[in-house]
């Protein structure tokens, strides 16, 4: 299965890296199912990809924290789809930026109904689908912080590794039915968000943003950010049949070489 004309669902489309998968996906000429929280961004990249090459797009808004959006997510795809054969789980919040003993429970659990519970639920119901028909590609966004500790980000760094989990517990479920099930591991993103990130932790820690960039890049083998477009390739390869058939129950870094 090469994904032309295959039905994809990717979370969080509207920007960032989910905005490059989609249009990863749309340039081969695959059937979009995008979902975002942010309407605007969303209806933005919806036409953006038609322009690209989608053969079909369809852009519903949603809250990934909540179970009834989700529902809501899935039964509109498979109203105007009637199918689905690609789930790209790439939602996820950052959490708070704090020492553990200053973390709030509702910052914990916000993290955990976004990052974890959003994406095991979108396999739940996706899952029946891809198993009907013996069929089906599950990726998740996990990150670096998922394989490593990740100082002053506990929920987060939970969040991750609780993503890894999911995905080996489930290719182990779901190989019997051929559906393949994985997941990216990014480190620092050259965007909007990644920058974010190495604010928060400057503030939290008294020193300049460049220290902190200067400290990520220190081990990277690279020396340097990661792309989105490096991410979206990683995700178009663990979708596509002809690509990535044999593998299964996965985390691939794309990371400059993060901690080797
Ligand atoms: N940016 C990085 O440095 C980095 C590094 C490693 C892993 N990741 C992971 O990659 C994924 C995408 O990251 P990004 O940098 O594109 O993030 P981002 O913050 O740019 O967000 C991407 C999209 O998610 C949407 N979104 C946020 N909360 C939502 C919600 N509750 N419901 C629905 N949509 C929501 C936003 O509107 C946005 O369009 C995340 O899972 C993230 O944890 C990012």
């Amino acid at each position: 299965m090469s994904v032309k004309g295959k039905i994809v669902l990717i979370t969080g489309s509207g920007d960032g890296i989910g905005r490059a998968i989609a249009s990863a996906f749309a340039a081969e000429g695959a059937r979009l199912m995008l979902c975002d929280l942010n309407p605007d961004t969303l209806n933005r990249t919806a036409k953006e990809m038609k322009e690209l090459g989608a053969e079909d797009v369809l852009a519903v808004q949603y809250n990934a924290s909540k179970p009834e959006d989700i529902d809501m997510v899935c039964a509109k795809m498979i109203e105007h789809y009637g199918d689905v054969d690609v789930l790209v789980n790439n939602v996820g919040i950052a959490g708070p930026t704090a020492p553990v003993h200053e973390i709030k429970l509702e910052d914990w659990d916000a993290t955990f109904a976004v990052d974890v519970r959003g994406t095991f639920q979108m396999i739940k119901n996706c899952a029946p689908y891809m198993m009907k028909k013996k069929e089906g590609k599950i990726v998740s966004m996990s990150s670096m912080s998922g394989l490593h500790s990740l100082v002053n980000r506990t929920p987060y760094a939970a969040a991750k590794m609780a993503v890894i989990g999911i995905t080996r517990t489930v290719a182990m479920e779901l190989g019997a039915y051929n559906i393949n099930v994985n997941c990216v591991c990014p480190a620092n993103i050259q965007n909007e968000r990644g920058t974010l990130i190495m604010q928060r932790q400057a503030e939290q820690e008294g020193v300049t943003v460049d220290e902190i960039l200067q400290r990520k890049l220190g081990t990277y083998c690279l020396k340097r950010r990661v792309p989105m477009e490096d991410v979206a390739q990683m995700v178009l390869f663990l979708s596509d049949d002809e690509r990535s058939h044999s593998i299964t129950g996965a985390d691939f870094p794309v990371s400059c070489g993060a901690y080797v």
